[in-house]
């Protein structure tokens, strides 16, 4: 998969050379390319915002510098990228959109600082590119940046070839199967008793079965009393079917 991002913070994203994705990247199933905003704007002080028309606080991203940049890039394609604005006001990026996002050859990221882009932006590209305002949860940052390390981490994850263990997609909470809808259990490993504090001893049991049972079991207790609203949503039939495949 190949992702560009057009930040005026492009050091922000020394996290992506580190860990999972820095590996991903090594291996060569991620190819990251960070771009300066600044670059594109054609005046001394290489500015990027002004003040909002109709008033109010703070500073508007101009649409310009977005336009050349995003223009540039995308002139750089075969096929044209998806491009991801995070914002407050997006639609939720939830596990379901990272597995939407991971089918996608190419992802381009537009995270704002400031009060925003220019509206005028995202009905460019919405009209050009298949164009995604999104969000990473109910508050607001101080900038689109953290937002996209969230992102690229969820979606990087989910490449083939990126995690050791395939089974860890789908165990996870989120994840369609067996533990859709759910929140992952409880997890152990050795030493089997630590300050008193003893492993659960169906997980030495060696019944996989019956591990499975208790790990669905923990996963909706857990589901009921943290994200009582998803534990509303769970769809009863759906349960039960699973229930007899576990
Ligand atoms: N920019 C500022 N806050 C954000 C959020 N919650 N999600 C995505 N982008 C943002």
């Amino acid at each position: 998969m190949r992702v560009d991002i057009i930040s005026i913070f492009p050091e922000y994203f020394a996290p992506l050379e580190v860990s999972l994705i820095g590996k991903a990247r090594h291996k060569g199933l991620l190819d990251v390319r960070l771009h300066q905003l600044r670059d594109w704007t054609r005046d001394v002080h290489r500015t990027v915002d002004d003040t909002p028309y109709g008033g109010g606080p703070g500073m508007v991203m101009k649409p310009e510098p977005w336009g050349e940049a995003i223009d540039a890039v995308v002139a750089a394609a075969s096929a044209p990228p998806r491009l991801i604005v995070p914002t407050p006001s997006g639609r939720p990026f939830t596990q379901q959109v990272a597995l939407e996002y991971a089918k996608e050859p190419w992802l381009l990221f537009a995270p704002a600082r400031y009060e925003g882009i220019d509206s005028r932006v995202m009905a460019e590209y919405g009209a050009s590119l298949r164009l995604d305002e999104v969000s990473i949860g109910d508050y607001v940052l101080a900038g689109g940046e953290a937002a996209v390390l969230v992102i690229v981490e969820a979606v990087g994850r989910l490449l083939p070839g990126v995690l050791g263990n395939a089974g860890s997609v789908t165990d996870d909470s989120f994840a369609p199967g067996a533990m859709e809808g759910l929140l992952e259990g409880p997890v152990y490993t050795k030493p089997p008793v630590w300050r008193g504090h003893e492993v659960p001893p169906i997980l030495l049991s060696g019944n996989h079965g019956a591990i499975a049972r208790w790990r669905r079991d923990q996963a909706l207790r857990r589901t009921a009393a943290k994200r009582p609203e998803l534990a509303a949503r769970l769809d009863r039939r759906a349960l039960d079917r699973r229930d007899r495949e576990v």
